[in-house]
């Protein structure tokens, strides 16, 4: 096993040598030190909500954490989402939507977070390549094959260790998106497209078992947190405990 770079945190598994960032050892000549999680699902089922408890209650447990969205996550990221979530920009074209979330994930991962693995942090990202499967390739219509090949592209190897799926109905999602008062050109596509979005992220779900794992977004902000928390114990081998928990439940206002 090699060294454990974080330190004080006994149950965090230590990482052998030849686990690196790229699993072919490619794009990353250091060793991968840190963790990477990803948190998906549909538009408004908590995802953002859940992705800010998850950093919270790690960085009060002691690990170092780098709290990350997408599209974003980086200036030139940051600008490119702006394009991409402008209502005005009803004309952009599947393919176009395509490559620009590509990009701003590429520059996310140059800059960002193939650095901060490196340096041995638990990356939490709110939306990773899932959403490009899922949106672009399911319910955009381009196909499982187009987004593959797109996201390997960005990502040079740069996977997710764990990637939650939230499960909620779309009903219930768009109750949640709506009760917060925002609407997005994504989220004004309807419910019908929420659905080929939902059954895209279950047949990510389906494909990758272990690394993809499905939490149900049912119920109060804390009992979907006692679920997320659970999975990232028993998956990654993190020790949160009840206080870190508690402690980010309450200061979540
Ligand atoms: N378990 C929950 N029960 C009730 N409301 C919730 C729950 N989790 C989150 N919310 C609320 O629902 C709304 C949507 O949550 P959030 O923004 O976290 O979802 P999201 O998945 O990030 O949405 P989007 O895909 O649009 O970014 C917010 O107002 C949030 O406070
Ligand atoms: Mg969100």
């Amino acid at each position: 096993m090699g060294e454990n770079v974080l330190q004080g945190t006994s149950s965090f598994r230590a990482l052998s040598t030849d686990e690196r960032c790229c699993a072919e050892g490619r794009c990353c000549p250091l060793p991968r030190c840190g963790r990477f999680v990803t948190l998906e699902g549909i538009d408004g089922c908590g995802k953002t909500t859940q992705a800010h408890l998850l950093a919270k209650a790690l960085e009060y447990a002691g690990y170092p954490v780098l709290a990350l969205r997408e599209p974003g996550g980086a200036r030139i990221s940051e600008q490119i989402r702006s394009v991409l979530l402008d209502p005005e920009n009803r004309a952009m074209g599947p393919v176009c939507e395509l490559l620009l979330y590509e990009a701003a994930r590429a520059q996310l991962v140059h800059e960002v977070v193939k650095p901060a693995l490196a340096a041995g942090k638990i990356v939490v990202c709110d939306r990773f390549y899932d959403s490009t499967t899922a949106y672009q390739g399911f319910a955009g219509g381009l196909g499982a094959e187009v987004t593959r090949r797109a996201n390997e592209l960005a990502v040079a190897g740069c996977r997710p260790d764990l990637t939650i799926v939230y499960d909620l109905r779309v009903a219930e999602a768009a109750r949640r998106a709506s009760a917060r008062g925002a609407a997005d050109r994504m989220e004004a596509k309807g419910l019908a497209y929420q659905e080929k979005v939902a059954r895209g992220f279950a047949a990510v779900a389906a494909a990758e078992p272990e690394r993809v794992r499905t939490v149900s977004a049912l119920g109060s902000v804390a009992e979907v947190f006692a679920r997320t928390a659970a999975v990232a114990e028993r998956t990654l081998g993190f020790a949160l405990g009840g206080a870190p928990v508690a402690r980010a439940l309450e200061e979540l206002v």
